[in-house]
């Protein structure tokens, strides 16, 4: 069956500070979504690519983007829930979804695959999970410490989120559903996600902090 990445790319990215979407901010010289999406390539488990942009961005993001009948562009959504629906319309074809935020630009393609071949062997639902290496405390409103979950159960949970293809379809006709990840959503349904292990190259560029370390991680390989 068909494997079809999902690459949400229309955030307006205002944590980074810069003034183009987050995905087209440029690190190593070249906007974050293009090495998003050269890694699903290079990855070698992927049939075809949905990327989903802000409207204004659809011809830029075409130019940019590695010329290949397997990549599409499409206009995303107000929320990356929205988005993301914009990408499963695009793709009915799909055996297998990976959705892979444009903001992990840097995931080792090794990943990608590894997730793929998870869920060829029959798991419905596969994330790429670390360890977290600092205490995560809940809070209430005012800021007061509600409660210090045993941090060795916890996990930061990266993409590319692989699914079978009827399953994240059924997970996206809820009406009104929230969750930060597309995982999140699938359980709600009841089923089972599996974790494999992730890697800290798939971190999620969210501020110039992490501009600067995208940078420092491309300019080393490029050594
Ligand atoms: O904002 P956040 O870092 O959670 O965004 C994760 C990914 O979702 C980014 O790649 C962003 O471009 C994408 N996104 C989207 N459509 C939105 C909001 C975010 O495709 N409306």
């Amino acid at each position: 069956g068909a494997v079809v990445a999902l690459v949400p790319a229309a955030g307006r990215g205002v944590r980074l500070g810069e003034s183009v979407p987050k995905a087209f901010v440029p690190i190593g010289g070249s906007p974050m979504v293009r090495y998003a999406v050269e890694g699903l390539i290079a990855s070698g488990a992927v049939d075809r690519i949905i990327v989903m942009v802000p409207a204004e961005f659809v011809e830029s993001a075409v130019a940019l983007l590695p010329p290949s009948d397997s990549v599409h562009v499409v206009v995303g959504g107000a929320e990356r829930i929205d988005s993301v629906r914009a990408g499963l319309a695009a793709a009915p074809e799909a055996a297998y979804y990976l959705v892979h935020d444009a903001a992990r630009a840097l995931t080792p393609p090794d990943l990608i695959a590894r997730v793929v071949t998870e869920l060829r062997a029959g798991h419905l639902a596969v994330v790429p999970a670390l360890p977290v290496a600092d205490t995560i405390k809940s809070v209430d409103a005012a800021g007061a410490v509600t409660g210090t979950p045993d941090r060795a159960g916890l996990r930061a949970i990266q993409t590319p989120q692989g699914f079978a293809a009827g399953l994240l379809r059924s997970a996206y006709l809820a009406e009104g559903v929230q969750a930060t990840d597309d995982a999140g959503l699938v359980e709600l349904l009841g089923a089972q996600v599996r974790t494999i292990p992730g890697d800290p190259l798939a971190f999620k560029i969210t501020t110039p902090l992490d501009l600067v370390l995208a940078d420092a991680v491309l300019d080393g390989a490029s050594a």
